[in-house]
This record gives structure tokens, sequence and C-alpha cells, in this order.
């Protein structure tokens, strides 16, 4: 096929797939999206399942039907895991995913400026800032580049709020908590989320 055709041919794909593909694998070669619209996508799937978690099998399962427990012990006491657990657990298994994968460059975490796992505490100068922007701003987004390792990243920070008044009452009252007077819609702490940038 001639480079002529073979434009044509891609052209044709691309609008029977509808969606602009011009590769072979459907990889889109012309468009791109900005760090802030990936990472606010992100950000609202990462809250979606933290939140369908709490709400269909936690709420579900200890309050109304009281079936089971939630506990941060989940294993020893045969417990269902805190939300920030499973949160906690599904970054995890996205970094093992990533590690494999040279294309892609992501990675989110529950963090607070006051937080009850030392290793949720902020980790740059980046989320430092952010979670401090964020309890101060009561709730807008930080957004900010840093370069870590030598490496260009696009970095977001949403705020994490005490919607609940258990939120309040555990993290008030836990043993390792470095804060007691959290409030009901206060923000507690923040989502980061972290893409890297190529040029
Ligand atoms: C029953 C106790 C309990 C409840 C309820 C609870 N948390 Fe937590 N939270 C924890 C524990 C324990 C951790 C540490 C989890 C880990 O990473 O191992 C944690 C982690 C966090 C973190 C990360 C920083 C840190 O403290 O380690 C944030 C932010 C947070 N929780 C916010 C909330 C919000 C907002 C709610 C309500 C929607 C909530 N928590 C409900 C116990 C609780």
């Amino acid at each position: 096929m001639n480079k002529k055709n073979q434009r044509i041919a891609r052209l044709v794909l691309a609008l029977m797939l509808g969606s602009g593909a011009s590769g072979a694998n459907g990889a889109d070669e012309t468009y791109s999206i900005t760090p802030k619209t990936m990472v606010d996508t992100l950000h609202l799937v990462i809250k979606a399942g933290r939140a369908s978690y709490t709400q269909t099998v936690i709420n579900r399962l200890t309050k109304e039907e009281k079936v089971i427990k939630v506990s941060e012990h989940f294993i020893d006491d045969r417990a269902l895991a805190l939300p920030a657990q499973f949160f906690r657990h599904s970054a995890e298994i996205v970094d093992d995913n990533i590690k494999n994968n040279d294309n892609l460059d992501f990675n989110y975490a529950l963090r607070s400026l006051w937080p009850i796992r030392k290793k949720n505490g902020p980790q740059t100068a980046a989320e430092k800032a952010g979670l401090k922007y964020v309890a101060d701003s009561q709730g807008d987004t930080y957004y900010a580049e840093e370069v870590l390792d030598g490496k260009k990243y696009f970095t977001a920070v949403y705020a994490d709020v005490a919607v609940s008044p258990v939120c309040v009452s555990c993290h008030n009252t836990h043993k390792r908590s470095p804060r007691r007077d959290f409030e009901l819609n206060d923000v507690m702490g923040g989502i980061v989320i972290r893409i890297g940038l190529t040029n």
C-alpha cells in the first residue's frame, strides 16, 4: 500500500471506530489530553471506588445488616478492612502493575498532615504544600509540577473531607492519631495523584 492509501485506510478505520484512532492499535497520535484533565478524571474513578466500597460493603454489612464488623486489624479480627486500608491496598496493586509497564507513570495515595499511619504523611515538598493548601482553603484542589529523581511529574492534591461523624470520632480517639480536634466537614487530609510528564 502506498502512503496515500495507508492514510486513507487509517482514516476509514478511524471513522469506523468513531474514535479518531490513527494507529494500528487504536492509540491516538493526533489528540492530547492536559495533565489536569487526566488527574481530575483519575480522581473521579479513585474516589468512586472508595465511596462504593463504603456504601455497598461497609455501610450495608456493618450498619444496616450487621453481619460483620469493620476493623483496622481486619485479618486478626476476621473483619472488613477500613476504607482507607482498601484505598491503600488498591494503590499498592496499581504500583505493582505499573512497575511492569514502561509506558505508564502514575501513583496515588491518601495522605494527611496528621496521619494515623506515619507513612501516610507528606512524602515530597509538593505533597506538603498541597495538603496545607487544601486544608487552609477548605477544599480547593492543589496542582503543581514537581521533579523527582530527575523526572517531571504533574501532581494534584484533592481535599479529603470528614463527611461523616465516624471519620471524626475514629481519628480523634485513635491511639496513634496526632490530632484530636477534627470536626465534621473539616479537611482531614488529601488524595495525592501524580502522573509522569513527557514532552
Ligand atoms: C474506624 C476508624 C476510622 C474511620 C471511621 C475513618 N478512618 Fe481514616 N484512617 C483510619 C486508619 C487506621 C488509617 C490508617 C490506614 C492505613 O493506611 O493503614 C486512616 C487513614 C486515613 C487518612 C490518611 C492519613 C492517616 O491518617 O493515616 C485519611 C486522610 C483519612 N483516614 C480520612 C478519613 C475520612 C475522611 C474518614 C471518613 C469518611 C475516615 N478517615 C474514617 C481510621 C479511620
